[in-house]
């Protein structure tokens, strides 16, 4: 039987480390999968998280299995970091929240879930997405379709036509949207945007389903939740898919949850119950290490607010390499206006390289970077900068 199986392609995107680790050039670079790194190129534990760990390793008095959802007290923070504290969402008890293996086990229970209640939606996510949404949606078993987004042209939100591809999707089919730093593109709607595109969602009685996997790595921890917020406030039925990879630096720990906002608490008992029939059937329960150390860090002030001055860093080391590589490119003679680069939101840039130059670069310069030319601008430091630059310069 197994023989008869063919070679599939590398992952567009984590099929990138593995390539990368095998290149023997001793200044390659990876701005491939999105990661976090400081200004010395490495992806250390953040300080606020190993000092969670080590409460969590004198305390912690059995292994025993977390409930199916994943513990109570996780599931609160998630929603506070999702909804504001004073949220009536939360005071309501209207939403539900189930701890997930990462990000992507969050959009993956969420779409199997959704599959069972809503056989024949369609699942709408924007032109281009993350590489990995339409698979996830699609082995989950719905037909995926997109919704018009960017404009290479102007590299910038095409919102007139998003609007009008938004105002078609049929009644009942689930719209996709990218809470904060838009993956790949790093171009996100602004509040007022965000305020058309609810009325819209409303208007045409689509469910919004919010991938929301960088709060704080845009503008803020607050501010980044913004747009989310806003749909929330107003719609009765809203589902959210957390990653703390990012902004926790919780990558391996698989740290995520999927929160589902109902129209009142009993619905949102109803659900859950359900929800647990989905889970138990794909990973039984989820591991406890990475949601003990967001709860950890959330509950304890000092802790939180240590954590948030690390977000806080992230995020302006980010920009500051947008800066840098904006004013390096130019430096290089590269002759385009690079600067929509500052403009964007989060980890990524969508360069605008095209896939015979994102080859040359990997070819020629051993610098990786994804197919469709998304940089991730946190991968770059002071160091790799210059041989970025000219590398780039000369593909152009
Ligand atoms: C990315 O887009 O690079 C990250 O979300 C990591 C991943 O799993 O693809």
């Amino acid at each position: 039987m197994f023989e008869k199986i063919e070679m599939a392609a590398p992952d567009a995107i984590l099929g990138l480390n593995e390539a990368f680790k095998k290149d023997g050039n001793p200044n390659k670079i990876n701005l491939g999968v999105g990661v976090y790194k400081d200004a010395t190129g490495s992806t250390p534990v953040m300080a606020s998280v190993k000092a969670a760990e080590k409460t969590i390793l004198e305390t912690q008095t059995t292994k025993s299995y977390l409930p199916i959802t994943g513990s109570a007290e996780y599931g609160a923070v998630v929603q506070g970091l999702l909804f504001g504290a004073g949220s009536d969402i939360i005071s309501g008890k209207r939403a539900v929240t189930a701890h997930t293996p990462g990000g992507t086990g969050a959009l993956r229970v969420g779409g199997e879930f959704l599959k069972g209640i809503r056989p024949d939606a369609s699942f709408w996510v924007s032109d281009p997405t993350w590489a990995n949404h339409v698979g996830i949606f699609e082995k989950a078993g719905f037909e995926v379709k997109k919704y018009a987004y960017y404009d290479a042209a102007s590299k910038s939100l095409d919102f007139e036509a998003m609007k009008k591809s938004l105002s078609e999707i049929p009644e009942g089919d689930i719209v996709l949207l990218h809470g904060c730093c838009h993956n790949p593109t790093g171009v996100d709607p602004d509040l007022e945007q965000w305020g058309q595109i609810r009325d819209i969602i409303i208007e045409r009685k689509i469910l919004p389903f919010v991938d929301f996997a960088y709060q704080g790595l845009g503008n803020g921890i607050e501010e980044d939740s913004q747009g989310m917020r806003l749909i929330a406030s107003s719609v009765k039925e809203l589902v959210v898919a957390s990653s703390f990879s990012k902004n926790f630096g919780l990558y391996n720990e698989r740290t995520g949850a999927i929160t589902f906002v109902c129209d009142s608490s009993s619905t949102a008992d109803k659900l859950v119950s359900n929800l647990k029939l989905v889970i138990r059937r794909n990973y039984s329960n989820p591991p406890s290490h990475g949601g003990s150390i967001v709860t950890t860090i959330v509950s304890d002030a000092k802790l939180k607010a240590q954590w948030e001055a690390e977000v806080k860093e992230m995020r302006d080391r980010i920009k500051q390499m947008r800066q840098g590589l904006v004013a390096g490119l130019k430096a290089k003679g590269a002759g385009a206006d690079f600067s929509f680069i500052t403009k964007q939101n989060g980890m990524f840039s969508f360069s605008g390289l095209n896939k015979d130059q994102v080859q040359t670069l990997r070819e020629k310069h051993s610098i990786y970077i994804v197919g469709s030319g998304r940089i991730n601008v946190a991968g770059i430091t002071a160091d790799n900068m210059d041989v970025l630059c000219s590398a780039i310069a000369e593909v152009l």
